[in-house]
């Protein structure tokens, strides 16, 4: 399966700062609190974007650990590289494509995390067998994704908004079709975990910045309701119409986002 995606610093920048504001819970906590690490381990963390989750995980074990983020984003290793940088560097940051074989050390990680990326490889089972090959016995791999249900408020505007149906997205479809028994047929042991953040609107404004953000045109996900900039443009138009008319109706938007967080045992 080839997905056609390409995360850019600016989309994922813009998306995290709405989480943290309009959200009601933190899902930074939520995963440290599922995974009680311990300090002294050594972690891989796979898409890492611009190093939440590597920044995260090396405050909470107040720097006793080894981490390596690594990401396909040449642009987001670097922003993440200088956050490193005003920390001293005690992160590794690199490159790895995770639809290539991982020419990283073999039996060597605690835990391997891979948290909204892994419904974008091509080959499922083929990537999740690279993180179980450099686990150590009894090494942990944590992924999470979108559920079914995520952030239906958001899908419903944008249905109604442009009158065609939403396209099949890859996170919540693959979790539920391939990841997860993948994950149960490589490892011994499985366990899964919900997280709900309801993030809450007073404005379309931020529910906008957010949704373009979200679908914007380098987004190939959506290209069955927009190809242009001025389709994407009139796109944004009619979801602020419609997005308006929720907020008169119930004096407020409210989007829950579901998340799942699954953790296997080699
Ligand atoms: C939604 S972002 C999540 C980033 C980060 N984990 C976070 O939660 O902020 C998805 C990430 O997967 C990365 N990604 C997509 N395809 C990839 C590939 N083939 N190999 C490695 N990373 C990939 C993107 O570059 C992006 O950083």
């Amino acid at each position: 399966m080839k997905i056609d995606f390409q995360e850019t610093t600016d989309d994922l920048a813009k998306r995290i700062n709405i989480h943290s504001r309009f959200g009601s819970r933190d899902i930074d906590q939520w995963m440290l609190e599922i995974l009680d690490l311990q300090p002294g381990i050594k972690i891989l963390d796979v898409g890492c974007g611009s190093g939440k989750q590597c920044f995260s995980y090396y405050h909470h074990l107040g720097g006793k650990v080894e981490i390596t983020g690594t990401d396909v984003s040449e642009s987001l290793l670097d922003e993440a590289r200088s956050k490193n940088q005003e920390l001293g560097n005690p992160i590794e940051f690199k490159f790895l494509d995770f639809n290539q074989p991982f020419d990283l050390p073999e039996s060597h990680y605690d835990l391997i995390s891979a948290c909204f990326a892994i419904y974008y490889a091509q080959d499922i089972p083929f990537t999740l067998s690279e993180m179980h090959r450099l686990l150590v016995p009894g090494g942990r791999l944590f992924t999470t994704g979108p559920m079914p249900g995520n952030k239906q408020l958001f899908y419903d505007i944008i249905k109604e908004a442009t009158g065609k149906p939403i396209p099949p997205m890859p996170g919540s479809s693959r979790y539920a079709s391939q990841i997860y028994g993948t994950m149960q047929d490589l490892f011994s042991k499985t366990e899964q975990h919900i997280f709900e953040n309801p993030l809450t609107f007073d404005s379309v404004e931020p529910f906008m910045v957010y949704t373009r953000a979200s679908m914007s045109e380098d987004r190939k996900l959506w290209n069955s309701l927009f190809q242009t900039h001025e389709e994407f443009e009139n796109v944004m138009a009619a979801i602020e119409k419609t997005a308006q008319k929720y907020l008169e109706q119930d004096g407020k938007l409210v989007m829950t986002k579901v998340v799942g967080g699954f953790i296997a045992t080699k």
